[in-house]
């Protein structure tokens, strides 16, 4: 059985970090066309940096919590396929251990040179002044996130999980961001019988879930991961008879 787990900023939220759309989300007090989009980071590049710096910081104060650290374990346990795509850019998923793992929207502790390319961990806060380790040249680095407008990240790798996934779960995102926002359609119809559900306080009341778990993060996903490690068996193989 291959499972595919997508999850958003709300997995996030009981660790402290503050969603988008939700009431004093971060969308509420920034315009996505002045801090996430390459125009936003053309006309005022100091703006955007100062907006993924508080980001940044940030990371040192948080921790990840109860549902990072169940999916991180259903990872390690599970005998068949996994992969969780994440469309946050914090590091709560790697720090509670997990490996096989996708971030479509790119890493809040990356920057990337827009002379070489080059793309370099960077825990200190950034600004024009800040020089890449490869080519040597300043005011190229610009935060290593998918703005606007922008081709997220391992699609490829994405579409051929969805499309062999048995059991997708989406946690705590709003679905109003494709692609990711049509990953639960593409796994409902991969011809697999794929079971859908979705965890969020705010339901979606998006049709392609077969199931919505009401509830926050936190306390759902650690007993959907109990109740999925129940289940666990290895891939069917090649010598299933009786011994
Ligand atoms: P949103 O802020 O759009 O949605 C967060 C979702 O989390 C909402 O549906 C909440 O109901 C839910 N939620 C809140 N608290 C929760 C909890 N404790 N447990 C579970 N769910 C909870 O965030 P995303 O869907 O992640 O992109 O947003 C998608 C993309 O839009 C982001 O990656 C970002 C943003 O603009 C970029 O910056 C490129």
């Amino acid at each position: 059985m291959n499972i595919v787990i997508l999850t958003g900023a709300g997995i996030s939220a009981e660790s402290g970090i503050s969603t988008f759309r939700d009431a004093n989300g971060l969308w509420e007090h920034y315009r996505i066309e002045d801090v996430a989009s390459p125009n936003a980071f053309r006309q005022d590049p100091e703006l955007v940096h100062r907006f993924y710096n508080l980001r940044r910081a940030q990371l040192h104060v948080v921790k990840p919590n109860e549902a990072h650290c169940a999916l991180a374990e259903l990872e390690t346990a599970w005998l068949g396929g996994f992969l969780l795509i994440t469309q946050n850019v914090d590091d709560l998923h790697e720090r509670a251990g997990s490996k096989k793992l996708v971030h479509m929207h790119g890493e809040i502790r990356k920057l990337r040179c827009q002379n070489c390319g080059t793309v370099s961990y960077h825990e200190a806060d950034a600004g024009l002044g800040t020089i890449c380790n490869m080519c040597m040249k300043a005011g190229k680095m610009r935060p290593d996130i998918v703005w606007f407008g922008e081709m997220p990240y391992q699609m490829d790798l994405c579409h051929e999980a969805l499309g062999t996934a048995d059991i997708f779960i989406a946690v705590g995102t709003s679905g109003q961001v494709y692609p990711a926002a049509s990953f639960a359609a593409k796994a409902r119809t991969n011809h697999r019988n794929c079971k859908t559900i979705e965890v969020n306080p705010v339901p979606t009341g998006s049709q392609d879930f077969s199931r919505s778990i009401a509830d926050r993060a936190t306390r759902a996903v650690p007993e959907l991961v109990k109740s999925l490690l129940s289940q666990n068996s290895p891939p069917s193989s090649i010598n299933s008879s009786p011994s």
